[in-house]
This record gives C-alpha cells, structure tokens and sequence, in this order.
C-alpha cells in the first residue's frame, strides 16, 4: 500500500497547476487507488480458477506481468503510459456548435479524435467546422483531431448508423496510430470526468475490456424490431429519408443468438480491429443481417461480441454513460439539466447524455466536474503555459502523458471496481 502512494505521488510530482483546484484529493486518491486495485487483481485473479483465468490475463501477458510488479517489488517505476483513446464525435446539421464544446470538454493530446458531420449538415456548416478544427493551435499542432471529409448520410435508426461507425473506427485504425478503446460519443454526450481521469483509471484496467451494456432477454423487441424487415434509404439515395418497411416479417435468427442494449459503448482496439477487418466471417453476416434491422445500433455489437468466443468474457456489461429514462420510458431519454446534476454524479458515469445545446448544467459540469473555465481546453497535467492575462494555460502542449487526475478519477475508480466485482463482472456477461 505504501509503495503505491509512493508511487501515485511520484507520479503526480510535476503537476504544478492548479485551475481554481485544490490538491486535498492527491491523498485520498492514492489511498483508495491502492485499495481498489488491490481489489481488482484479487477480484480478477486470485478467486478465479486458473482455467477460468479470463483470455486478457493470457493473451497480453505484458501487462499482467507490469501490474503484478509494482506492488510486491515497491519499485518507483511509474505505472507503464497511459492508455490512448480513440474518440468518434457525431453530429447533424446545427450541431456543429454543440461539436466544438463537446471537444473542447473531451480533448487530451494523447488521445484520438474524429469529427464527423453528416451529410445532413449543408456543406458550408461542415466547411467551417473544418476551419475551426484546422485553425486550432493545440489541434493543429498536435494532429490529432481529423474530420471525416466524405461525410456519410445517417439516418436515425438506420443501418448506416453502424457504418457510420464501422468506417469512423476504420479512419482511425488506420490513420490515428496505436490507441486502446473506441468510444462512439454525439454532439448532445458531455463528459462528466477529466481525461486525465479517465486516462488515470483506465491505464490500471486490462486492455482488452469492452465496455458493452447488453442482454439477450429482447422482450418486446423481438416483435416490434428482429421481425420487422426495413430498409434504410440512406444506403443508397443522396437524400435522407426515413427507413421504410416490408411488408413481410422474418424469423428470429438461429444461427446466432440476438443481444440488444445501449448505443454507447468504448470497445477495445483487438474487438474493432476483428469486427473491421474481419478474418472470421460472422461480424460480417452479422452486419449483413443488420442491415434490414431497426435501431441497429442498438444490437449489432452486442450481437456479434457475444457470439464471438474470444471476446465473450471480455464484456463489461456497462455503456459509461450516465442516460435518464423516463418513467414509464419514452422512446427518448429525456434532456439533463440542473436538476439532474447530483444523480449525474452519484452515478460515477464518465459520460452522459442528452443535453440541450448550451444547457446551464453543461456550464455547471464545466466548472465543477471539469475545471474548465468557459472557452478554453479541458485542462490536465499536459497544459504547461502560465495563464497569464487570462489566456488558456493548454495552450502551451507539455508531456502529454502527465496526468492529473482529480476527484472524478475517484469516482470513475469506483464505477470500475463495482463493475469488476465478482457479483457484477462474470455473472452478467453476455446472459
Ligand atoms: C454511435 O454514435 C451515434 C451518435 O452520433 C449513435 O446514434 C449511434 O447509435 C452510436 N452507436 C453505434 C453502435 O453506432
Ligand atoms: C470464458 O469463460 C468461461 C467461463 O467463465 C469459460 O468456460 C470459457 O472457456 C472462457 N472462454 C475463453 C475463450 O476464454
Ligand atoms: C499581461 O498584461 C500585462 C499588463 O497589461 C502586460 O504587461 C504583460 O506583458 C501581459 N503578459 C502577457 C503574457 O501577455
Ligand atoms: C513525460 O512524463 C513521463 C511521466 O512522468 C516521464 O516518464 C517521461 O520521461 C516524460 N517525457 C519527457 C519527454 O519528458
């Protein structure tokens, strides 16, 4: 335990700014860090039989090995570099405003990030968008924000939804370098945490966990969505229309099981890079079959993620987003304002969603959760200018993989652990 405080406050030691934050929380969050991943390495190893050791501990050995090191050797190693996160960020026409701010609140130099806007939005929103991305001083020197340039008709409910994402996550494999999980956002998502936080947590978790909210009990959704055929327009028209029904009805698929949940997810790099290049053929037919089927968002990961062996047990039943349903639920969740501000944090969720374009609460996160002060960067460990006369400290890019997490490292900590709990993390895998 002390060994890994040192560690922790090793690790903190060139973190010098503090944006309207104090530092009461370095202590606790070394201590409950050493605590919690305590708890994971026991909850992940020593109460698993060894034939039940999940495939990450054997496949990535390397980090098995580095994790199990720091705490029995009490070396001043700092924990290996942060994981790097590869971000898609959507929107239609009018959200390019609510894009920028929701950048602004997500950006990290380390991490990836792609923009897209889709062909809904008239070029000229799409064009100045592009400007303002490409006129950035921190994006452009640091490169590593891109926007779709062929942008994709997307129609709501659609198949092309799920290409739409497939092709973000293709760019990114192939443009963005190495990074570790895929997080699919829109324009009304806000982030509830830092990414120093999130990068912080995150690099204590093993690689190839996908966060995916799902369930194979379909309910309702086997009549009103796998029976219905629809086609959706938008794979071939260049105007967007609404997805349009046949008449006939289809069977529920034998030949896999259905899985449906959240659209939200952050999918690890090994699940993209088998679900894009796609060397067995079911994330194919699977998509295939998708393509006739209602909200496919909702199902085509799910499905295919379940029913590949190899990455069953690398589920975490969870979409990190903190979404309000009404009760009884609307077909919408319904938008967050000030008044869902505590539920929001108590939920320890990273991201949430939806929110109105400049809602007060996003101001209130900004300040609170974030430390963001209106107009500038999501501050971190990597922002190294002096702020002088008011201007943005993250102006000035230091070592992009100083972290400074605050307390919503705490809070994402304890979502993890909970979700990684022996009641939590095995039993709800693909059931
Ligand atoms: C990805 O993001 C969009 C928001 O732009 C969302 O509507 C969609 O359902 C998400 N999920 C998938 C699996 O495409
Ligand atoms: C996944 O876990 C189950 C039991 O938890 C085990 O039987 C199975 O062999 C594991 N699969 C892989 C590919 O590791
Ligand atoms: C800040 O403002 C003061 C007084 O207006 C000026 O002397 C100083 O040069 C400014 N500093 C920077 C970095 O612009
Ligand atoms: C950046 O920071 C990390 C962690 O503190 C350190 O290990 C690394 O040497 C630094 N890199 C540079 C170029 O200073």
């Amino acid at each position: 335990m002390k060994q890994l405080a040192l560690i922790q406050s090793t690790h903190h030691q060139h973190h010098r700014f503090g944006i309207g934050m104090d530092r009461k929380w370095v202590l606790p969050l070394a201590l409950g860090l050493a605590v919690s991943i305590l708890l994971l390495l026991l909850s992940l190893t020593l109460t698993t039989p060894l034939s039940l050791l999940p495939s990450f501990l054997t496949r990535s050995p390397v980090f098995v090995e580095s994790k199990l090191h720091i705490i029995p050797t009490g070396t001043t190693t700092p924990p290996p570099l942060p994981p790097r996160l590869a971000y898609l960020v959507s929107g239609s026409v009018g959200d390019a405003d609510s894009l920028k701010r929701t950048l602004a609140a997500l950006y990290h130099p380390h991490n990836a990030y792609v923009v897209h806007l889709d062909l809904e939005a008239p070029e000229a929103e799409r064009d100045a968008l592009r400007d303002w991305v490409g006129a950035h001083p921190v994006f452009s020197a640091v490169g590593n924000v891109r926007m779709i340039t062929k942008a994709n008709l997307v129609t709501y409910r659609g198949p092309t939804m799920v290409s739409n994402t497939l092709h973000a996550a293709a760019v990114l494999l192939r443009e963005a370098g190495y990074w570790d999980w895929f997080i699919n956002l829109s324009a009304s998502d806000y982030p509830l945490v830092t990414q120093d936080d999130l990068l912080h947590t995150f690099s204590y978790l093993p690689r190839d966990l996908n966060f995916i909210d799902h369930t194979s009990d379909i309910g309702w959704k086997e009549f009103h969505r796998a029976k219905p055929v629809i086609i959706d327009p938008g794979l071939y028209m260049s105007k967007k229309q609404d997805v349009f029904w046949i008449p006939q009805r289809r069977s529920v698929p034998t030949a896999f099981k259905l899985f449906t949940g959240s659209a939200w997810m952050a999918l690890s790099r090994s699940f993209i890079d088998y679900c894009i290049w796609g060397w067995d053929n079911l994330p194919r037919t699977v998509l295939m079959y998708y393509a006739n089927f209602l909200s496919s968002p909702e199902g085509y990961f799910h499905t295919v993620i379940c029913n590949a062996k190899e990455f069953q047990n690398t589920t975490v039943n969870h979409d990190l987003h903190f979404i309000a349903w009404d009760n009884p639920p609307k077909q919408h969740p319904h938008y967050l304002t000030i008044k869902d501000m505590s539920m929001m944090v108590d939920s320890n969720a990273p991201f949430a969603r939806k929110f109105h374009r400049d809602d007060p609460v996003l101001d209130k996160i900004d300040m609170e959760l974030l430390f963001r002060p209106p107009g500038m960067l999501l501050p971190g460990g990597w922002c190294v200018g002096k702020g002088e006369n008011g201007t943005d400290p993250c102006l000035v890019v230091g070592n992009t993989t100083v972290l400074r997490p605050g307390p919503g490292a705490i809070r994402l900590e304890r979502l993890t652990v909970s979700l990684l709990s022996e009641k939590n993390f095995r039993p709800r895998q693909c059931k």
